[in-house]
């Protein structure tokens, strides 16, 4: 349809169908009643027919879809068909790495890869649209949505945020939702949901960054944030809607809140009841009500009253229609078909997709000298994530955990064999996740160390796979501790006493305090939520079929005091270079400044030397580029991948400015004793920061830049932006 054609229809809707278009519902409801519960848990009755609304959430399947549309459009009275969304974070039936550990492959293609095949198979289940890609800079483990970030750096979750886009929406028929806008990944204490306490100039610098590039990448839709910002809810916040995102940002597409977000500013304090969150949320600039009652039960009272403008009614439905005609629902209201579905889920080609890529995001953060494995070597596997199907994060209602592939399949299928022995639980009895998904005890847990510990005295090397619960993160997932279960830190104290030839694998959705780990293994590698091929993938790396790649996205501490801990800190007017002095000094007395393991570390099986930095000249402009080099070679005995990356440090600024700043990465790939010079253009726009005056501008001065290997590389060389 034209956008004339779009008024005209718009023209002829009646006010309960316009606002109708603003009402997103569950699908249960769908078929269910009239009844809903209210804010505060009450129950009121929908002023308004499921028959007018808009869109659903959490419904896939193209029968069920197909059937559930055709139905609503042959009743709706201008037969304008329903959007179906969902959220599918790492994929929908392959299930690709979780963000964060997509995050740590440092590959755009990868992320864009993962991301097309995600949108083939929500596609073929009738989908029309992912709240994917989440853009939430985080800093803090004990937040359990660290899982559904690709970390901690504003550059490189806007890159990969972007490849995410692309992934999502390039073949069409399907929009990608930037979220949750924004800052949802501050929450003071690392409590989901708590508020947001950071400067505007941090929410600028750190924060926003990531969505405006998604922005820029043409992202159809976008989602508020359940937390506040400067204490106002982002769903009520001007400010933060029409000046940030529209005006300076440039968004057009649709924004929804979150679930339920509009009727939970009266619980925030600052809506008296549904009827005030409906004004504050639609003056906000907020297009679509996901699952309150606000705009269902109170906006066309609010229009009909004078207190709210139909204006504004109306250009929330332009821009929804938009989405739809942009879709092509008005030529064809249907995604997916049962033969897409059986011929896309879970086919080879995403399986061997999601193998690669779970392979490229395990970071290996120790080795001396026990891995690659030999297939002669008498190997035992022990831990609660040996034999283990739910290793695909949190955030997939995956039916069928059967599909994944263990770590014990995956040795299996590539030696033939897995000596094995579970030898704990993945948590103590009693405790929590965030989601009810018990782990059956049958067994004592001093019988399972029993014959682990048996098992371990026998072997050559002990494989631990250790880790968290899948629900111990995602939503409603914060932490207070960051540690393993005791259970399986007391099996990892067994087996170190009968066998030191330990290699730990460690699976999770955010980065776990590790330090005890560390100190009794002798190879460490972090393999996240690895998602469906997990298992294969981790033999792959174990067995040398696949080279270690990954480097941390998100900073690894050495304990959960340290937190918020990230590499682009401060260096304080008393800094503590080793990180243990103590005095008057910033840290602390009894814990060192610096993590475990730092943002961007990651091992290989070889190792990689760097050529000092070098530039093309000491001087910039503004028009006028500097180069920086270095040369990379692969001085060990195995191919391998290296993250090249590049940060600048601005030296001196009219603020404070971070000791190091990513700018940049390239991966290259070197057979052993190869070399490859790698350079950067380093441009004016990449200098710049909000001033002391809050412009947004590049201030002459000494920068230095640093290209290496992780963010504590000390591999640098300096440059002055003249005026
Ligand atoms: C949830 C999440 C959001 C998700 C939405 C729909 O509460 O905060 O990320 O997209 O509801 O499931």
């Amino acid at each position: 349809m034209t956008e004339k054609e779009l008024q005209q229809l718009i023209s002829e809707m009646s006010l309960e169908e316009k606002v109708g278009q603003m009402v997103q519902r569950v699908a249960s409801e769908m078929v269910s009643g009239a009844i809903v519960t209210g804010p505060e848990g009450t129950v009121e009755t929908k002023k308004m027919s499921i028959g007018l609304i808009g869109s659903i959430l959490n419904k896939t399947g193209a029968q069920t879809l197909h059937d559930l549309q055709k139905e609503f459009i042959e009743k709706h009275p201008h037969h304008i068909p329903l959007l179906f969304m969902y959220d599918v974070i790492n994929g929908m039936d392959t299930i690709f790495p979780i963000p964060l550990a997509q995050g740590c492959a440092f590959s755009p293609e990868m992320a864009e890869e993962c991301a097309a095949m995600a949108r083939d198979e929500a596609v073929a289940k009738g989908l029309h649209v992912n709240f994917s890609p989440m853009l939430d800079l985080v800093r803090d483990p004990r937040w359990g949505r660290v899982m559904e970030s690709t970390g901690e750096d504003p550059y490189l979750n806007g890159v990969l945020g972007r490849a995410m886009v692309r992934g999502y929406q390039k073949k069409g028929n399907m929009s990608a939702c930037l979220k949750h806008f924004a800052g949802y990944g501050a929450p003071e204490g690392g409590r989901d949901y708590e508020n947001v306490e950071i400067s505007e100039r941090t929410f600028r610098e750190d924060y926003l960054p990531a969505y405006a590039a998604v922005v820029k990448e043409g992202c159809c839709m976008a989602m508020t944030s359940f937390n506040t910002w400067n204490r106002i809810p982002s769903t009520g916040n001007k400010w933060l809607i029409r000046k940030v995102l529209r005006e300076e940002m440039g968004f057009e597409g649709v924004l929804i809140s979150d679930f339920a977000a509009i009727d939970e500013m009266i619980r925030h304090g600052i809506a008296e009841d549904s009827r005030e969150a409906a004004k504050l949320a639609i003056e906000a600039g907020v297009d679509i009500d996901m699952q309150s009652n606000a705009y269902m039960n109170h906006l066309v009272d609010l229009v009909r009253r004078g207190e709210v403008d139909e204006k504004l009614i109306d250009e929330a439905v332009m821009r929804i229609l938009k989405l739809k005609n942009s879709l092509g629902l008005f030529e064809n209201p249907y995604n997916g078909s049962p033969e897409d579905e059986k011929r896309l889920l879970l086919c080879q080609a995403h399986r061997n997709k999601a193998r690669a890529a779970a392979a490229a995001s395990f970071v290996l953060l120790k080795n001396e000298d026990l891995l690659p494995l030999k297939k002669e070597e008498k190997v035992a596997f022990i831990g609660p994530y040996v034999d283990n199907f739910k290793i695909h994060g949190s955030w997939t209602t995956l039916e069928h955990p059967e599909n994944n592939v263990t770590v014990k399949q995956g040795v299996t299928e590539k030696t033939g064999a897995c000596l094995s022995a579970k030898g704990a639980y993945v948590l103590d009895e009693g405790q929590k996740t965030r989601m009810f998904d018990p782990e059956e005890r049958p067994v004592s847990e001093e019988e399972l160390l029993r014959e682990a510990v048996a098992l371990a005295e026998k072997a050559d090397k002990v494989v631990l796979c250790l880790g968290e619960h899948r629900h111990q993160t995602g939503e409603g997932g914060s932490r207070t501790s960051i540690t393993l279960s005791k259970g399986q830190l007391r099996l990892l104290e067994e087996v170190a006493a009968v066998n030191k030839n330990i290699v730990s694998v460690v699976f999770s959705g955010r980065p776990v305090e590790l330090k005890r780990v560390q100190a009794l293994s002798q190879s460490l590698m972090m393999v996240w939520m690895p998602g469906t091929e997990g298992g294969n993938a981790i033999a792959d790396v174990l067995y040398g079929d696949a080279v270690p790649q990954g480097k941390l996205s998100m900073t690894l501490p050495r304990s959960v005091g340290q937190v918020p801990m990230y590499y682009n800190c401060f260096r304080t007017g008393r800094p503590n270079p080793t990180g243990d002095r103590v005095g008057f000094i910033h840290g602390y007395i009894d814990e060192s400044t610096k993590p475990l393991y730092p943002f961007g570390y990651g091992l290989s099986y070889t190792t990689f030397d760097y050529t000092p930095v070098s530039v093309d000249r000491t001087e910039m402009t503004k028009d006028r580029a500097v180069e920086a080099a270095v040369t990379v070679t692969n001085t060990g005995s195995f191919p391998g991948t290296e993250t090249v990356q590049l940060y600048l440090q601005d030296v001196k600024g009219s603020v404070i400015r971070p000791l190091k700043m990513l700018r940049g990465f390239q991966k290259v790939s070197l057979q052993p004793g190869e070399s490859r010079t790698v350079s950067f253009q380093i441009t004016e726009d990449m200098l710049r920061f909000y001033d002391i005056n809050m412009v947004y501008t590049s201030e002459p001065g000494l920068f230095r830049v640093y290209i290496g290997t992780d963010s504590d590389t000390q591999n640098a060389a300096e440059f002055t932006l003249t005026e």
